[in-house]
């Protein structure tokens, strides 16, 4: 066989005389030859070494910390790192691995860059509510262009785990409910953070996460067993971790989770079966955190070294902070029970990473200082970040237009725990973002009411939890002193995200008791809500005049929200988590199905409660505007389609108030009666379209036969000929309907 030489970073020229005869079915055939040119010099401690990812002490996001990380990378034990960024700390650990190890491979960096690097954007639950598919792919083109100028190659995310359990914290992190609309979202996430190539050096890699159905433990409880039918994981559950892979995602995050009795960390059907052979998912599996030793806990492996087995043999590639691999793969394979042809082929997985992120031809490409202090929170991401805050807020209630604030307001009271917190409005999983640099509502509205010759009357009131009522005497006098209130209230950061599940979802703390003290001022309330989840807020419904969720906006929360009480900008969000009235209710989810004895409430022996109704407080798609719109009615191009039809569905929408606004658009179908029982609603299309005040336009959506799909009784994914309800509205229950029959 012919030499080959190898450049690696330009300092070190390999020959290689004999290149392993090893298969390459996982690897591009771009690279297959520099790949396997690398691996036949390696040792097996070495491709282990590529198999182990480490957290540095710089962060911790689970509960060990690895110590002596730098001697890893010396040695070679240790081939990427994770909670390690800037330019700088990155170009150091690297120019370890390029001078002082053996083979000079270079190390790929990651991090949970969830929703924005420094400049950070709204959580991703409140980004999804802007159904602005652009604007979240932007947002994540943003955050890894940020991350990847400060050395990173790789962000865990996106987070694709459909939920319909808010008590579980981390639907902070995920895009809702639907499994439509999470596809779409999962789609624009991977492409914003991937891009076409890298050649640029502004991309990094996605891995999508948690693989699989993590977003539906048992009873809301993180890490807690998840226990569901093939079918509903197939229905509900898959389809975002597939459009994630069609969309290209490079790698793959297991769950920490077991399914249907097996952790997915080494659960061979959801590896093996469903992600690399039906998604034919090629890129490199990796574990969740401790994911692996944890097994033992689990009750399914004996000891770590098994569970290191296990969670190999499986199809994951790379350990993550197990530390298992690298103490006892090598072991498994002295023993027979890990084969050597196995850890080359994910030992290729990741060196093709490497190669195709550039890094064997310049290591450092990614720890680019200049850019760095160019793209890092400049003001574009800044505006983008603002804009982005701006269309995730959801206008939950507006009675008698209190909402915006006009030129008729000359004092406002600002009052609440969160009023004038910077820190907070980072929420969750907020990466290098720094919360000194967030602007509050505080000082937002300070600048503006300073502008607009408003008197802000401030005053805290109380705190987020706990039961001091001491501040309350202040807020109601600076809110009798106002001509309107405005109460920002809500979860801390640390509330929602991981390991923060919650069995009550009311607002913490004494803060219902200070708007009902707030509202019985007989002033205007504008109940402000920060938070990384839906809440039970049933009274604050009903009796405050005025709702905006505002989630956790970023680092632009304040002038997004200050553009928003203003009216500079009309809200447009709507939710995509169903807000139920009760935690009794939960999971409570639009897209239910019928039941025998469907929801009557004038008869007893129906399926309901008998101290609430079943809906929720606020139903999903769910969201106001400072204008209004008008439906009319449903038309369709056809009463009867076959499979080989379009079916097209128009409706005409008209802004019938005073102002320009924006409209989501929503069309649901439901299948009246199929081999299995369908949900009562299933989104199948929206489109957001923006209207002068008087203006009306025909929204049309197209239907096929493959739009209506889903796994029949014999698990087969097909359309079945019958008769569907075909639905148009402004949310999930405000709908109009035709009726359409699919024929064969
Ligand atoms: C989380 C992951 C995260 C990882 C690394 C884990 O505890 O579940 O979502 O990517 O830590 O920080």
């Amino acid at each position: 066989m012919m030499n080959r030489l190898i450049c690696f970073s330009g300092l070190l020229l390999l020959i290689i005389s004999c290149r392993a005869q090893v298969p390459q079915k996982t690897i591009s055939g771009k690279y297959a030859a520099q790949v396997d040119s690398v691996l036949a010099l390696m040792t097996l401690d070495e491709k282990i070494g590529q198999l182990t990812l480490f957290t540095t002490d710089w962060g911790s996001t689970g509960p060990t910390i690895r110590e002596g990380y730098q001697d890893d990378i010396r040695s070679g034990r240790c081939g990427a790192l994770f909670n390690s960024h800037t330019a700088a700390f990155t170009r150091k650990l690297q120019e370890i691995a390029m001078k002082e190890s053996r083979m000079k491979i270079p190390l790929l960096f990651g991090y949970d860059v969830i929703h924005g690097y420094k400049t950070i954007f709204p959580i991703p639950l409140g980004e999804s509510c802007s159904w602005d598919l652009d604007a979240m792919e932007r947002s994540a083109s943003i955050a890894a262009s940020e991350s990847s100028a400060a050395g990173l190659h790789w962000t865990f995310a996106p987070m694709v785990d459909i939920s319909r359990e808010p008590r579980w914290g981390r639907v902070t992190e995920g895009a809702g409910e639907d499994p439509y609309l999470g596809s779409l979202i999962a789609r624009a996430r991977v492409h914003g953070f991937q891009g076409d190539n890298f050649d640029k050096a502004d991309k990094i890699i996605a891995c999508v996460k948690h693989y699989a159905a993590y977003g539906a433990p048992v009873a809301g409880r993180e890490y807690n067993t998840v226990d569901m039918s093939e079918r509903v994981f197939r229905d509900i559950y898959l389809p975002t971790y597939k459009a994630a892979v069609a969309a290209g995602a490079i790698s793959v995050m297991t769950s920490f989770n077991e399914f249907d009795g097996i952790p997915a960390t080494a659960n061979k059907w959801l590896i093996q079966d469903v992600l690399r052979k039906e998604m034919g998912f090629k890129g490199f599996i990796v574990s969740d955190y401790t994911g692996i030793p944890e097994m033992v806990n689990h009750g399914y492996a004996l000891n770590e070294a098994n569970a290191g087995e296990l969670a190999f043999n499986a199809g994951v590639d790379m350990d993550m902070q197990g530390a298992v691999y690298e103490r006892f793969l090598k072991a498994s394979v002295d023993s027979g029970r890990v084969s050597v042809k196995t850890i080359d082929e994910s030992v290729r997985r990741i060196l093709e990473v490497k190669f195709r992120l550039g890094l064997f031809k310049d290591p450092y490409r990614f720890c680019n200082e200049a850019r760095e202090k160019e793209v890092v929170m400049s003001a574009s991401n800044l505006a983008a970040a603002r804009d982005m805050a701006r269309k995730s807020v959801v206008l939950l209630k507006n009675d008698n237009n209190t909402l915006p604030i006009t030129d008729k307001i000359h004092s406002i009271a600002l009052i609440g725990p969160l009023s004038d917190d910077k820190a907070q409005m980072l929420g969750s999983w907020s990466g290098a973002g720094d919360g000194d640099k967030c602007i509050s509502i505080l000082e937002a509205l300070t600048d503006r009411s300073t502008k607009n010759g408003i008197k802000l009357n401030h005053a805290k009131g109380c705190a987020i939890e706990g039961n001091d009522k001491n501040g309350f005497d202040e807020a109601i006098n600076a809110a009798k002193s106002s001509d309107i209130i405005i109460a920002v209230v809500g979860e801390s950061k640390e509330m929602s995200g991981e390991a923060a599940a919650r069995s009550d979802l009311s607002l913490p703390g004494v803060q219902e008791q200070l708007i009902e003290a707030l509202v019985a001022t007989g002033k205007p309330v504008v109940v402000i809500l920060m938070n990384g989840r839906p809440l039970t807020i049933p009274w604050i419904g009903e009796h405050a005049p005025a709702i905006l969720e505002t989630w956790f906006l970023g680092t632009e929360a304040g002038p997004a929200i200050g553009d928003v009480l203003f009216g500079d900008y009309n809200p447009s969000a709507k939710l995509t988590m169903t807000f139920p009235r009760s935690v009794g209710q939960v999971p409570i989810y639009y897209s239910q199905k019928n039941t025998g004895r469907p929801y009557n409430p004038d008869s007893k022996w129906n399926s309901k409660y008998l101290d609430i109704p079943n809906s929720p407080l606020y139903p999903f798609g769910y969201g106001l505007s400072y204008t209004t719109f008008k439906y009319d009615s449903v038309h369709v191009s056809q009463k009867e389609f076959s499979t080989k039809d379009t079916l097209r569905v128009d409706v005409k929408v008209t802004n019938t108030g005073q102002r320009e606004g924006e409209e989501i658009v929503q069309l649901y179908v439901r299948d009246l009666v199929g081999s299995v029982t369908r949900p009562v609603k299933e989104l199948k299309g929206f489109k957001k379209i923006k209207l002068a005040p008087g203006e009306g336009k025909n929204v049309t959506f197209k239907l096929t036969a493959a739009d209506l799909a889903f796994y029949t009784a014999d698990m087969k994914f097909e359309a079945e000929p019958g008769v569907f309800w075909i639905m148009a509205g402004p949310d999930s229950e405000r709908l109009q309907k035709q009726v359409v029959t699919l024929v064969k």
